[in-house]
């Protein structure tokens, strides 16, 4: 969705130039989020007012591409060799929620002509329009169509009540009148060289770059007292005239630099990838947090109490290669990404599978294994792909652990907050670990009270931190928007978890030591259908390139693949693609079998293949010629009839899926570049859903 990158020098001289292209950069990593328009806000040229030395901010917008800000930057002609020894500045790229793509509702938006408070935001203000209405009976008026103006205009709102405040005692003032989730950065010239970061339900982390040793390696959070409390409980959502008890929130929190006189620069990202060029220390804000970056100096203040909540925000290294990241040798991240599967599915497995005793350890839930083995219901809550993943590993999770399990797509489950146990275990699945509609479930459960388990690609997210424990999937940064590597690894880290809580009980013995014998083999057997790139492409060029529609047909183990071969078939390529439980077709969807109908089939051999197979006799005997994708060597299957097979390598039964959904992955891939679209970056879509 929306990014965020904020960048502050301290006693360290940039030229204007290089802040822009510092910000500008910070932009490029994060366009992957969301990229339907940018800004940036920097110091300008000229004084703010005929009796202030400070600059006033300008602001830098454009729709499109961070290249086309870039373009609309060199247009005005900056002094580019201006040199700053202090200055902040904030950045952002767009993915439009409230109104449509323009320049005036690129962010940062902007208190008033002055820009005396600009902001930048990720995520929705729920209550945005009741404090329009607020605004607006105070005189103000606004330009976008954003809920973001309402928050820099509340900013000015409180300053002029008071501009005695501190800039985070400010924020405090307008944070407890936002309801919704934010990730924020708030400049102002009456701040100059001041920053503001806080975040509620939207991720945020700030990267500290500097030549001297920090005087600690962590910030001590700054809690407010039961006076602000009761302010807070007590204040309607609406701005109060008479609200004004910010003089009781002076306080210090520990500060990270020991010496004003030394160089430091900050980063603040909505996203690590952003940072890692810059420095490897970073720690990650809380929900409340109120980071306020000032002349050197980070202070961590609390908007709100809560309770249990950790007094310090540790300095943390990130351990992610700026290489890893990189596209290496491929045209796109997504091919670069299904052809890393080999290696990903086994990073997933390494140092948890012993191969040879036919053990399992995952060490991340280690402690909670007791009260998991307890559950009466294991509930799974994911989206899209990651959903697609807990749907392949259900049945096997049944048999293996004897405990009945639920699955449900994120939304849905909030639309219907359904009855949640405290003998239930509740499994988020996410690759990004932010998707906001998993994350508001995960809250959900935690107030009922369950074991909330996290099994999550992004080391540090919300979703890991949020969870009382879980396991990470390890299959390394995943950039391009379609997810295909997360898939395997969220499938095989499902897989390992069913293993792990039901490895108590000895009747599994023999069913637990084919899964691992098969899982060792898995890295293997998908380089065996990566070889086959050429003929996939052949096949989906020849049958399905150029159609409007399509179906992919699979059950039992495979119906999940037929979900997920269909969701990448039309995120990425834009043919409608339909996946179908094969025992469905003949209650609705043979209607639209005919010789015009491309049909995808998974007929790979398991206990089902007799089902499947009569199925696909449904669909030839209507002229249907399917494409199937079946194991080695079957003869099963009449090739006559079919427009092509791509035969797969054999695995256990519970663990085809993921040899069978590579082809799927890979005619995405080829149908996308054919049609002329950009397969990492499909139209609509952002890579981490951070809003509802
Ligand atoms: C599809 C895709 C999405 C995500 C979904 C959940 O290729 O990537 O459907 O799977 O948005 O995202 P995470 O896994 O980050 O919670």
């Amino acid at each position: 969705m929306c990014g965020i990158f904020g960048y502050a020098n301290y006693n360290v001289g940039r030229s204007r130039g290089q802040i822009i292209n510092t910000l500008v950069d910070g932009l490029t990593k994060l366009e992957y989020r969301g990229y339907d328009s940018a800004g940036i806000g920097i110091d300008g040229e000229n004084d703010w007012s005929e009796d202030s030395p400070v600059r006033a901010i300008q602001l830098y917008k454009q729709v499109g591409k961070v290249s086309n800000l870039k373009e609309e930057i060199i247009s005005h002609h900056p002094d580019v060799s201006e040199t700053f020894y202090s200055h902040v500045g904030i950045a952002h790229t767009r993915w439009a929620t409230h109104g449509g793509v323009t320049q005036v509702n690129c962010h940062p938006q902007s208190s008033d002509d002055t820009n005396q408070f600009v902001v930048v935001h990720n995520g929705i203000i729920t209550n945005y329009r009741e404090l329009k209405m607020f605004l607006k009976a105070e005189g103000e008026s606004f330009k976008s169509d954003t809920d973001t103006e309402i928050i820099a205009k509340l900013f000015n709102y409180y300053y002029k009540k008071d501009p005695d405040l501190e800039f985070y005692q400010l924020t405090k003032d307008v944070l407890y009148q936002l309801q919704g989730s934010y990730g924020l950065m708030v400049k102002s010239v009456h701040y100059p060289n001041e920053i503001i970061a806080t975040r509620k339900g939207s991720p945020l982390l700030i990267g500290v770059k500097t030549e001297q040793k920090l005087k600690v390696d962590f910030v001590d959070v700054e809690f407010i007292n039961d006076s602000e409390q009761s302010t807070e409980a007590n204040g309607s959502y609406l701005p109060s005239k008479e609200y004004t008890n910010s003089s009781l929130r002076k306080s210090e929190s520990r500060a990270i630099l020991p010496d004003h006189n030394m160089p430091i620069e900050f980063f603040v990202s909505s996203d690590a990838s952003s940072v890692i060029e810059h420095t490897k220390k970073v720690l990650f804000l809380e929900d409340d947090d109120i980071a306020h970056i000032n002349h050197g100096e980070l202070h961590i203040h609390r908007a709100r109490q809560s309770e249990g909540m950790s007094t310090t925000r540790p300095v943390q290294t990130l351990e992610l290669q700026l290489a890893e990241i990189m596209r290496g040798g491929y045209d796109h991240f997504m091919m670069k990404e299904i052809s890393e599967q080999p290696d990903s599915t086994f990073n997933t497995m390494r140092g948890r599978l012993d191969f040879k005793n036919k053990n399992i350890i995952l060490g991340g839930i280690k402690q909670y294994l007791t009260s998991i083995r307890r559950s009466r219901r294991f509930q799974m809550i994911a989206c899209g792909t990651s959903y697609h993943s807990c749907l392949a590993v259900r049945s096997l999770f049944e048999e293996l652990t004897g405990v009945p399990v639920s699955v449900d797509l994120a939304s849905d489950f909030l639309d219907r907050s359904p009855p949640i146990f405290r003998d239930d275990t509740c499994i988020f699945v996410s690759q990004s670990g932010e998707t906001a509609d998993s994350m508001q479930v995960l809250k959900y459960c935690r107030a009922a009270g369950c074991l909330n388990v996290g099994v999550v690609n992004s080391v540090g997210s919300s979703i890991s931190r949020e969870t009382d424990c879980g396991v990470h999937i390890n299959a390394g940064p995943e950039i391009s928007v379609a997810s295909t590597k997360a898939y395997s690894s969220q499938f095989i880290a499902l897989v390992m978890l069913a293993l792990q809580i039901s490895n108590n009980v000895i009747d599994n013995k023999q069913r637990h030591e084919e899964i691992i014998n098969g899982l060792e083999e898995i890295p293997r057997l998908i380089s065996q259908v990566l070889e086959k790139k050429e003929e996939i492409k052949e096949i989906s060029l020849k049958y399905l390139h150029g159609k409007d529609s399509m179906l992919v047909v699979g059950r039992g183990y495979q119906y999940a693949s037929s979900l997920e071969g269909a969701l990448k078939i039309k995120e990425i390529s834009y043919i409608h693609a339909e996946g179908v439980q094969a025992g469905e077709l003949k209650h609705g969807v043979l209607a639209l079998v005919d010789s015009n109908m491309p049909v995808v089939a998974f007929a790979t051999q398991d206990s089902f293949s007799p089902k499947v197979n009569s199925a696909i006799q449904q669909i030839t005997a209507r002229d249907g010629r399917p494409i199937v994708v079946m194991t080695e060597g079957d003869n099963l299957i009449d090739r006559s009839k079919t427009s092509a097979c791509i035969e797969v390598p054999k695995t256990v039964d519970c663990l085809q899926g993921l040899v069978n959904i590579i082809p799927l992955q890979l005619m995405s891939y080829y149908l996308s570049i054919a049609a002329g679209h950009n397969p990492d970056r499909p139209r609509n879509l952002a890579k981490s859903v951070t809003v509802e």
